[in-house]
């Protein structure tokens, strides 16, 4: 089988992170997001994957080129010279997508997060016939998301409406599909939404079918919904895989640590936190519901809760750092420095005190 990852938008709302890397290479509880969604397909069967790609190419591939060999699967680019939506990119990848196997292809956010529950998806679509199925999940705030209004019974949409004004239910698209290929029949090659205009249509022609996704999920496309998406994500390996977790009398609730990561005496750690490859986490040091990317320092007695401390950066002593700070890569926090949700572009040095949110240029 095949994947198509829509991997393309500037994932401006996770700056200054992706200013460093493209989305999908920011990494998440040690991996980079895409990595994650990758290695699901493959145990699925899946062995081709195609990156639906309009933004920093050559690093996306670069990147992706050592997981090739690792993972023992095959991933492509299919690259847009103008952004194509969410529909478009796979017009432009027909020819790639279609094996004259007939079988049905996934496609995928690259900015979700879930127990990827594909074995699921596949049975349920094989079983109802019709020519699209999507993943649904239930929030609170259906309004920023694709909302699908369905038959309980038979999962059968109903309605599909992106965004919508007012409320119309609280089942939203999770963002993982799985299409047949007589779905490239209904997308032209220029900018269109699937959201907005393929769905929709399907859903009229009674042929688009939704499951509820079992388990967690999240967008992790912005800071907060992040450090939640991390929460979920943890307390799922908790019930899934406990001994990926760290142990010990300086550890409380669910924490990741890489093996390459040191960490100091007298420190405590958790609930919530991933500390990546290479980070040094001195003595006394607090951490709390935040991610520490690889070979960051975090140096004696600091203090970091709700927050994103991006690649080889340093914390220094005595520092605060709260309230969905986020550090880009390489940035320098000075000793006994106070950060409220300041948010700190790469490169740069913190000599005094952030007291409200701010964006450090
Ligand atoms: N190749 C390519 N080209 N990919 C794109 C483009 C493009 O022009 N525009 C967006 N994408 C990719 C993004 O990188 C992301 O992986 C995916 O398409 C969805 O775009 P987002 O910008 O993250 O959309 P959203 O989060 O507002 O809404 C979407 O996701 C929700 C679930 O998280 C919609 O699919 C909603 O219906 C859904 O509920
Ligand atoms: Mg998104």
């Amino acid at each position: 089988m095949k994947a198509l990852i829509l991997v393309g938008g500037f994932g401006t709302r996770l700056r200054p992170l992706t200013l460093s890397f493209p989305k999908p290479l920011v990494d998440f509880a040690n991996k980079p997001m895409i990595l994650h969604q990758i290695e699901a397909l493959k145990d699925v069967g899946v062995t081709e994957v195609i990156l639906a790609i309009n933004y920093q190419p050559e690093v996306m591939i670069n990147f992706l080129k050592d997981f090739e060999d690792k993972l023992g699967i095959k991933i492509i680019c299919s690259q847009e010279t103008e952004p194509l939506g969410t529909a478009g990119p796979l017009a432009l990848a027909r020819d790639k997508l279609i094996d004259g196997s007939g079988e049905p292809f996934f496609v995928l956010n690259s900015d979700v997060i879930s127990e990827y529950p594909f074995a699921e998806l596949i049975q349920f679509h094989k079983s109802h016939g019709g020519e699209a199925t999507i993943m649904v999940t239930k929030v609170d705030e259906p309004s920023k998301y694709g909302v699908v209004v369905m038959d309980e019974e038979s999962g059968r949409v109903d309605r599909f409406v992106e965004k919508p004004k007012f409320f119309v239910g609280n089942k939203i698209n999770a963002g993982i599909y799985l299409l047949n290929p007589s779905v490239l029949d209904r997308i032209q090659l220029r900018p269109t939404s699937i959201e907005k205009e393929i769905f929709p249509k399907i859903a009229t022609e009674k042929q688009l079918y939704s499951m509820v996704l079992p388990g967690f999920w999240m967008d992790i496309g912005q800071p907060k919904d992040y450090i939640t998406g991390l929460r979920l994500y943890l307390d799922s390996l908790q019930k899934k895989a406990p001994t990926k977790l760290a142990a010990g009398p300086h550890i409380v609730g669910n924490v990741l640590i890489h093996d390459s990561a040191v960490v100091g005496e007298g420190c405590l750690i958790g609930p919530d936190v991933a500390i990546g490859p290479a980070c040094v986490i001195e003595a006394g040091v607090r951490l709390s519901r935040c991610t520490v990317m690889q070979g960051t320092r975090i140096k004696k007695h600091a203090c970091v809760s709700s927050s994103i401390i991006g690649w080889h950066s340093t914390v220094g002593q005595w520092a605060r750092i709260d309230n969905m700070t986020i550090l880009g890569e390489d940035v320098h926090v000075s000793d006994e420095v106070y950060s409220n949700g300041g948010v700190i572009l790469p490169h740069k040095e913190i000599k005094s005190s952030i007291l409200n949110p701010e964006i450090v240029m």
